[in-house]
């Protein structure tokens, strides 16, 4: 039996202020369920230490929202996985389609990943085809390719997270159907290369996912949980998607 996982993806919002809010927001909320979901929050480089400080006795985990493939040296402006390791980080975010998009390609997620493993993180390592390849009948083809570069290296402790990108912060969300189909290719292809993880491994999805239909994506076979953008900016919807996570 896979433990559903909740992850909130704050991307680029929030000010210490009302990062403060929220993060109490949450971990009022979220101790009751903790027995039953696990739960993870990506705040922006800035705040994670003060994050970090608000989750002390909780048991929410800490996230970035990418890390640096290299170890140390002079990258500017780059965040390394021991750095995000050493401010409590347990969880990295890695190839979200905003960062493909501004040029990340298969081939460097795949070493983030490496890097981020060597630390101790666990990376999260989102796939997802856009609305054209949707369209044009590329979908499985495109998130297959995706799974090829990062599947030789995963370890169980890994999770993949299903983006399509059209249901990115659109509000338009992937069908049950839609979303559990995408889901049983993914967990097919790691029975075919993976065997030995297909089972085990936690296979979330984002898109859009609000209070209202957490449920019944979470219900589906193999959707273990979601990464959450626009929803976990807000306590009670955040919350609420946690309460639907529950078993
Ligand atoms: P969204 O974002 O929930 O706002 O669609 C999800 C994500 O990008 O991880």
């Amino acid at each position: 039996m896979r433990r559903k996982l909740v992850v909130g993806n704050w991307k680029m919002h929030g000010s210490s202020t009302s990062i403060d809010a929220l993060v109490k927001g949450i971990t009022s909320a979220v101790t009751d369920v903790a027995s039953h979901v696990d739960v993870v929050v990506a705040p922006p480089f800035p705040y994670l230490a003060q994050v970090k400080a608000l989750l002390k006795g909780s048991t929410i985990d800490l996230a970035a929202q990418t890390c640096s493939a290299n170890v140390q040296g002079a990258y500017t402006g780059d965040v390394a996985a021991d750095m995000l390791a050493d401010v409590g980080c347990r969880w990295v975010i890695l190839g979200h389609s905003e960062r493909r998009e501004a040029g990340e390609s298969n081939a460097l997620i795949a070493t983030q990943a490496v890097a981020a493993r060597a630390q101790g993180l666990m990376p999260i390592l989102c796939v997802g085809e856009t609305l054209t390849q949707r369209q044009q009948g590329n979908a499985v083809d495109v998130v297959a390719d995706q799974l090829a570069a990062l599947i030789p290296a995963l370890t169980e402790d890994d999770v993949i997270a299903y983006e399509p990108v059209w249901a990115i912060g659109t509000g338009e969300t992937a069908t049950p159907e839609q979303a559990q189909s995408m889901h049983a290719s993914i967990r097919a292809e790691l029975k075919q290369y993976r065997p030995e993880l297909a089972e085990g491994m936690r296979i979330l999805y984002g898109g859009s996912v609000k209070p209202g239909n957490a449920a019944t994506l979470f219900a589906q076979q193999d959707i273990d949980g979601g990464l959450i953008g626009g929803a976990a900016l807000n306590a009670e919807d955040f919350n609420a998607i946690v309460m639907a996570a529950q078993d």
